[in-house]
């Protein structure tokens, strides 16, 4: 990957830490994003250990003003030819007790950067033909019934958005991938949250990334790395695709009819 630059978000903790280490031994450069500038500086120079030039940008994606920083950034730089969308927070309550102000942040970061940096690169791989679009949602996305209210949410989005690119941008050379980590032992979750968990639900962070890593070699669109069986899945995108030519009809169902 000599050739490639990736712009990775939420790059100094966690997963895209993670995402970082492993694309610079993979021999791409890197453009590490995050608010906490040291610790970005930190890994960044760790990486560029490896030979890999890696440079930081420190900056709020729930800001509006930074958020334009690294639009225009990946909608000019020609060398980018890769964006991770890492950047996430979860840590709602209950929805009748989370500050209304800290759900706007959470779908401005999960949601809005998330949209906003990918329409900046989009064209440019699209033109190209070329390019690695890396989405992270959660399992979330597939159960909004078992945890908050606005993250799975938002993650939904990111799964539904990522298809929807696939269609549009997969046709024309760019990989487009989504992945659905489950609980995954990074800073994301408290230290009680994580002890309260079943051991056998909770997988490393290296091995997330390495089993997602794996999907996007074997060009899959969607990968979930702890599921056993993609067999599973296909069945469930199956019984989804079976809907479809029953889902705007000119008759209301039968059973609506009064
Ligand atoms: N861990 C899990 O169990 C799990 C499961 C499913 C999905 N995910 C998803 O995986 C992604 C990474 O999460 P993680 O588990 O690695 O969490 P993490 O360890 O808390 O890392 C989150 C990263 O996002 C950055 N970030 C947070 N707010 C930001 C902002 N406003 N602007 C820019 N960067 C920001 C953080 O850096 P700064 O604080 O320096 O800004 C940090 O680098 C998230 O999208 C999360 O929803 C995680």
């Amino acid at each position: 990957m000599t050739n490639e630059t990736i712009l990775i978000t939420g790059a100094s903790d966690g997963i895209g830490a993670v995402y970082a280490d492993r694309f610079a031994r993979r021999g791409a450069n890197l453009i590490l994003v995050a608010r906490r500038a040291a610790k970005l500086e930190a890994l960044a120079a760790q990486l560029r250990g490896t030979g890999v030039v890696v440079e930081v940008i420190a900056a709020d994606l729930s800001r509006a003003d930074d958020l334009a920083r690294i639009e225009a950034r990946l909608r000019d730089d020609d060398a980018i030819t890769g964006l991770i969308n890492n950047a996430g927070i979860a840590g709602e309550q209950a929805f009748t007790e989370t500050d209304p102000a800290y759900l706007t942040g959470l779908i401005t970061l999960n949601i809005m950067a998330v949209t906003r940096l990918s329409r900046a690169v989009a064209p440019r791989f699209a033109e190209k033909g070329a390019g690695t679009l890396i989405n992270i949602t959660s399992v979330t996305a597939l159960m909004p019934d078992g945890f908050t209210a606005v993250y799975p949410a938002s993650k939904a989005y990111v799964l539904a958005f990522t298809e929807a690119l696939q269609v549009e941008l997969g046709g024309k050379g760019v990989k487009v991938q989504a992945v659905l980590p489950g609980i995954t032992r990074t800073a994301i979750w408290t230290a009680e949250q994580i002890a309260t968990m079943p051991d056998a639900m909770v997988m490393d962070v290296g091995v997330m990334v390495d089993a997602a890593l794996a999907g996007l070699d074997m060009g899959e669109a969607i990968t979930i790395p702890a599921l056993p069986e993609r067999g599973d899945f296909d069945a469930y995108m199956a019984a989804r695709a079976a809907l479809r030519p029953n889902l705007s009809l000119k008759a209301a169902a039968a059973r609506y009819r009064v």
